[in-house]
Order: structure tokens, then C-alpha cells, then sequence
């Protein structure tokens, strides 16, 4: 891989996102042979937020591979408060080998990035979540083969960092992406804006629309995420008003494409963005996605460092 860093999906070749999946199919298949790739290497694991799935996985994929992991627990502290982000990466840089980071602001890893020059990977900012969409996306090539060009997601509920990462990747790979969501919570327009360039080439298509039915009507697989995100808590009891149309239920399934799977990178709330009758039923395909979160990341680390050596 040509990055240093893995910040947003949009950063990435389509070329690169293919070895990428190639790569976490590989160590997927083989763990052992790479029980010595990050053999000597450290980890810094820095969260703002809380974390289950993104904690776990790279602690596990990096101690799988050979490498030790140090965590900084931020929980309710930001980052930049005792120290500046700068001085933090110039310290971290001289003892570790990558930094994942989970932040509020989107502009922390950035700044993280930009002077360390150990790789960062964005382990979820505000604006993308790129270690989940590029999981999501290897999840359905095992499920519907390597070539997802022209395979239809739709997005429903809120327009937030999964969605942005969901939809970059969507026009790095040429697939049809329709999101559904309320009026005022679409997803950001310079994301739609560099999407839809990428789209050009690809011929992936993008759509925003403000009905889930229309979002999801020939849909292949249907994906949603939590209505309020890990720092908009207090607008939980407003949004769930605003968003009660966009639940994921039998019957909004019903009206996609015949088959069609249900994603959610979790945590869920049943009974809000999903109903228990869809997320528990046999076309939930969510802890797939949960465990595919260690091979996907897995292989991130690996190709950044190999990349860096
Ligand atoms: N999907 C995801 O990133 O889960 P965590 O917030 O538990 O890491
Ligand atoms: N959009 C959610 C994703 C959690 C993994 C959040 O940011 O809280």
C-alpha cells in the first residue's frame, strides 16, 4: 500500500482496497502464516470513545501478529487537553510502530497523522469509520463473490460517519449505494461530492432520498447504525421521534430485492433502528461483520507496516 495512514476510504485505490480484502481473506484462511508479521511491534490503542468491537479487534490482531498493544483510555477526556495532539505524536511515534485512534473530532486523527510518522489508522472520528466500511464491504464479497460492482446497499437512518465510510467505498468499488434518511440528517455533501467523482469512473451509483421505501426497493442487502452517535446522546429522545420512520422492520424488508441481507456494524438498539425480528432472523449478517472486524483490521495493520518499513 502507497498510504502511510488509513483515515477515510476516499484516501484509498480501488486497487488497494482489493488487497485489502485479499489480504484479511488470506489471514482469514491462514492465521499461523502471519503469527510473526508484526513480530517486535507495538500498538498504541488511543480511544476517546467507547468500544467494544474496535477495542477488542485490534488488541487480538495485533497480539495474533506477533505485536504487544498498549491502550489509553480518553473515556470522557479529549484528546489534546493535557497535552497538544502534536506533542502527543511525537512522543507515541518514538515507541510504537502504528496508533489507532478513536476521536470525537475527525481533525485529531488528521493532526495525529500528520506528525507521527508511525501510520495512524482512524479507529471512528466523527466523520468515518473507515475500519468498519471496508469490513462491511469484505463481508459481502465472501458472502456474494469478489466483484461487488453494481451490488445494491441501501442505508437507513441517520447519514453519519458509517454511512460516509459505507458510501466512499461504494464508489471506489462500483457498487449502487441508497441512503434513506429524515430531512436534515442526510449525509455530508462534500462526501456526496467526492463520492460521486469516484462514481464517474466506476460507475457506481449514489442516492440520497428522504423515504426508506425508495431507499431500499431492489435492495441486495440493507444496512443501518444507531440513530443518535457516541456524542449526540442528548439529542436520543428527539432523534428517536424523527427517525421512528427508518426502522428497520419485516416489513421494510420486504419490500427490497428477494434474499436480501441485514447489516448493522452494533451496537443496536432493538426496537429502535432495528426491530429484534429482523437483526436476530437468519438474514442478519451482523456477526459475520463483528468477527470480520479482526481479519479486516488485521490485514490494515499489516499492509500499512509493511508499507512503512
Ligand atoms: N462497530 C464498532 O465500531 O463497534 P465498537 O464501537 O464497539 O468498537
Ligand atoms: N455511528 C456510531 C457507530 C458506532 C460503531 C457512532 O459513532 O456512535
Amino acid at each position: 500500500m502507497a498510504l502511510k495512514d488509513l483515515i477515510s476510504i476516499n484516501d484509498l485505490t480501488s486497487t488497494e482496497i482489493r488487497k485489502i480484502f485479499t489480504t484479511a481473506a488470506d489471514l482469514k484462511a491462514n492465521p499461523r502464516n502471519y503469527s510473526d508479521a508484526l513480530a517486535g511491534c507495538s500498538v498504541a490503542l488511543i480511544f476517546e470513545k467507547p468500544s467494544l468491537r474496535t477495542r477488542v479487534t485490534f488488541d487480538l490482531g495485533a497480539t495474533q501478529m506477533g505485536a504487544s498493544c498498549v491502550y489509553l483510555d480518553h473515556q470522557g477526556v479529549r484528546l489534546g487537553e493535557r497535552e497538544s495532539v502534536k506533542d502527543m505524536a511525537l512522543n507515541l511515534e518514538r515507541w510504537v510502530d502504528v496508533i489507532v485512534a478513536r476521536t470525537y473530532s475527525h481533525e485529531t486523527v488528521i493532526e495525529l497523522a500528520a506528525h507521527s510518522s508511525a501510520p495512524v489508522i482512524n479507529g471512528l472520528s466523527e466523520f468515518s469509520h473507515p475500519c468498519q466500511g471496508l469490513t462491511d464491504y469484505f463481508t459481502l464479497t465472501e458472502k456474494v463473490g469478489p466483484d461487488l460492482k453494481g451490488f445494491h446497499i441501501a442505508y437507513v437512518g441517520d447519514g453519519n460517519n458509517t454511512c460516509h465510510s459505507l458510501i466512499f467505498a461504494a464508489a471506489k468499488l462500483g457498487a449502487h449505494i441508497s441512503v434513506g434518511c429524515p430531512k436534515g440528517y442526510e449525509p455530508d455533501a462534500e462526501v456526496l461530492k467526492l463520492a460521486r467523482k469516484d462514481a464517474r469512473k466506476t460507475g457506481a451509483k449514489i442516492e440520497v432520498v428522504n423515504d426508506p421505501f425508495d431507499a431500499v426497493e431492489g435492495a441486495q442487502a440493507v444496512y443501518t447504525d444507531v440513530w443518535a452517535s457516541m456524542g449526540f446522546e442528548a439529542e436520543t429522545e428527539r432523534r428517536r421521534e424523527i427517525f421512528s420512520p427508518f426502522r428497520v422492520t419485516k416489513k421494510l424488508m420486504k419490500a427490497t430485492e428477494k434474499d436480501a441481507l441485514f447489516m448493522h456494524c452494533l451496537p443496536a438498539h432493538r426496537g429502535d433502528e432495528v426491530d429484534a425480528d429482523v437483526i436476530d432472523s437468519r438474514i442478519s449478517i451482523v456477526y459475520d461483520q463483528a468477527e470480520n472486524r479482526l481479519h479486516t483490521q488485521k490485514a490494515i495493520m499489516f499492509l500499512l507496516v509493511e508499507a512503512n518499513r
